[in-house]
């Protein structure tokens, strides 16, 4: 009764307009919509096929409590860029002429003349050979100097992909990535910062790079991992859509030829890499590493591009 005396007086008041029918009706279904939409996001298959666009593929496999409690349990370490004191400056021993550089794919000769499209220049080889050799070297630099201080790594994102589709690099690419666990950043800030040559950028995103002393590109990009009993994921968080993985399906580690050389991948590399990736489409750089520009991505299927390059474990 008192309610509407009180909307005769004043019929545009909050407490009138929630009682009007329709306006009831539109809150009561927009609450139950926001219900079932919030339900279902923790229904795996459902969630999956609502949000199937936007959805990271290795997410999939991860349960919505399992994706929250790696947000909200995530934190880098501190004091990260406070510079090494490098005392000594380690010589490195691989050298130019390392026999182990002589097994790397070179494609010099896939050059723009021969192109069967117009398409395929976006695919053609960022590095010469030359450029490679000294590329793999300090990436066998790199892995030396990690291994020698007794750190675990292994590929992850392009390279995890390149490792199981091209036995090495993406031809069209020029970067390494690789995963490290976040207990070990100051023992790899100690086993890369003094290195003859070669430098290292700390970041307290726990976004790393290594790269020679003349130039910061090509580099290799090192990030870092936490977990728990049942899964690793990345501390940077525009990573974590890249790394995030089932502890029992990385480790222990396993060994590949790797551009020729023994490198280790995750225990299962081609299982964790088909759930990142779609093998048989082939997927042009997102930017020009050199300039930091983006580019316009271009995808095709995988097997019209054999004859420029190999390609390992395509189904099409
Ligand atoms: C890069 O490292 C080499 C080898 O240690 C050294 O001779 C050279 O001076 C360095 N160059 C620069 C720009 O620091």
């Amino acid at each position: 009764m008192y309610r509407e005396q009180l909307c005769s007086l004043s019929p545009s008041s909050l407490l009138c307009i929630f009682h009007r029918p329709r306006v009831c009706f539109v809150i009561k279904t927009c609450v139950l919509i926001s219900v079932v939409v919030l339900v279902s996001l923790f229904i795996r298959p459902l969630r999956n096929t609502l949000l199937y666009p936007v959805w990271p593929k290795p997410w999939k496999h991860v349960t919505t409590i399992d994706l929250l409690m790696m947000e909200t349990m995530t934190k880098g370490p501190e004091n990260v860029v406070d510079l090494p004191q490098c005392l000594t400056v380690v010589k490195q021993t691989v050298t130019e002429k390392d026999p182990r550089l002589d097994a790397i794919f070179i494609y010099d000769k896939v050059s723009e003349t021969r192109l069967k499209s117009e398409d395929h220049k976006h695919f053609l080889p960022v590095m010469n050979g030359k450029e490679k050799r000294s590329f793999i070297k300090m990436f066998l630099v790199l892995a030396e100097s990690l291994q020698g201080a007794g750190v675990k790594f292994f590929f992850e994102s392009g390279s995890l992909l390149g490792s199981q589709r091209h036995h090495g690099l993406i031809p069209w690419d020029d970067d390494i990535d690789i995963a490290i666990h976040v207990n070990d950043w100051l023992t790899v800030r100690g086993a890369l910062s003094c290195i003859e040559g070669y430098v290292l950028k700390v970041d307290p995103i726990m976004h790393w790079k290594f790269y020679g002393n003349t130039s910061r590109y090509p580099f290799i990009d090192i990030f870092f991992y936490t977990g728990n009993d049942e899964y690793i994921w990345a501390i940077t968080d525009y990573t974590r859509r890249n790394l995030v993985a089932k502890k029992s399906e990385v480790f222990p580690l396993s060994y590949e030829l790797f551009e020729g050389i023994e490198m280790p991948v995750p225990r299962f590399a081609e299982l964790i890499a088909r759930k990142f990736f779609e093998f048989d489409y082939c997927v042009s750089r997102s930017s020009n590493h050199k300039t930091g520009e983006p580019l316009n991505e271009i995808t095709l299927l995988c097997s019209s591009l054999t004859y420029m390059y190999n390609m390992f474990h395509l189904d099409k």
